[in-house]
């Protein structure tokens, strides 16, 4: 599902010194895994994440998902790659504030879908469901606990019917009985099949996946 051979990726500091973030890279994820990759802070996990989700282009080396080879993809294709065929979930929950949990949810046919209202606000209910929150359809995000928002953004992510589900610290803002909620829920979704990375210097996410590597010193083990 994930393919990754040799990335490197290095930003330039503010002196112009080059800093080599990912310095040889290789990760084989199949259909159906559970990955969690771990690493100190500024050891480059959001920057193999945004790679990886085709989210960042300016890189070295090889990435294909679900199928679609990535490297030298135009942006109308990567964007189109993201909107079909990946999710994510971060830390800042990112929902709109005026927007209703079902309305978020739905948030993405404004840019992908030519579905009907009705077939829209159906399908944000059941992603709802899924995720617990079928009794706050119409509750703003301010209405919602942490948990809850971060469920919400789970829902949305689910709306797509994604291949691979991105997380980048989707704990970071949980506390601890939240937070296990949280990744009960990854845990139910990738026995229901779905295909999910982590990024996440949290022990108590790593716990859930059924297999951890370690993101350092620009290498991956
Ligand atoms: N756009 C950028 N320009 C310059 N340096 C960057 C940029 N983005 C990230 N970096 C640097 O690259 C390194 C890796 O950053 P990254 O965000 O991938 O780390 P991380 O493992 O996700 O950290 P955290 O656990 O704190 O989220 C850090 O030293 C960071 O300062
Ligand atoms: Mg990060």
């Amino acid at each position: 599902m994930i393919e990754a051979k040799g990335l490197r990726r290095s930003y330039q500091d503010g002196e112009g010194h080059l800093l080599t973030v990912l310095d040889g890279v290789d990760l084989s994820v199949a259909a159906g895994e559970f990955v969690a990759i771990m690493g100190r802070s500024g050891s480059g996990k959001s920057t193999l994440l945004h790679i990886l989700g085709g989210l960042d282009a300016d890189y070295a080396g090889e990435v294909t998902v679900a199928g679609s080879r990535l490297t030298g993809l135009p942006d109308a294709a990567l964007s189109k790659f993201r909107n079909q065929q990946v999710a994510f979930v971060f830390q800042s929950f990112h929902l709109v504030p005026g927007l209703s949990a079902a309305d978020n949810v739905a948030l993405p046919a404004f840019f992908g879908g030519a579905a009907s209202d009705d077939e829209v606000r159906a399908k944000a209910q059941a992603a709802l469901e899924r995720v617990g929150l079928a009794a706050k359809l119409d509750r703003l995000p301010a209405q919602l606990s942490g948990g809850e928002r971060q469920r919400v953004a789970i829902a949305r992510a689910l709306f797509t019917q994604p291949k691979v589900l991105f997380c980048d610290e989707p704990t970071g803002n949980l506390d601890a009985a939240t937070g296990s909620e949280v990744i009960a829920l990854f845990g139910q979704l990738n026995s229901e099949g779905l295909t999910v990375l982590a990024v996440t210097h949290e022990e108590r996410v790593s716990v859930a996946a059924r297999r951890v590597l370690q993101l350092q010193q620009g290498k991956l083990s």
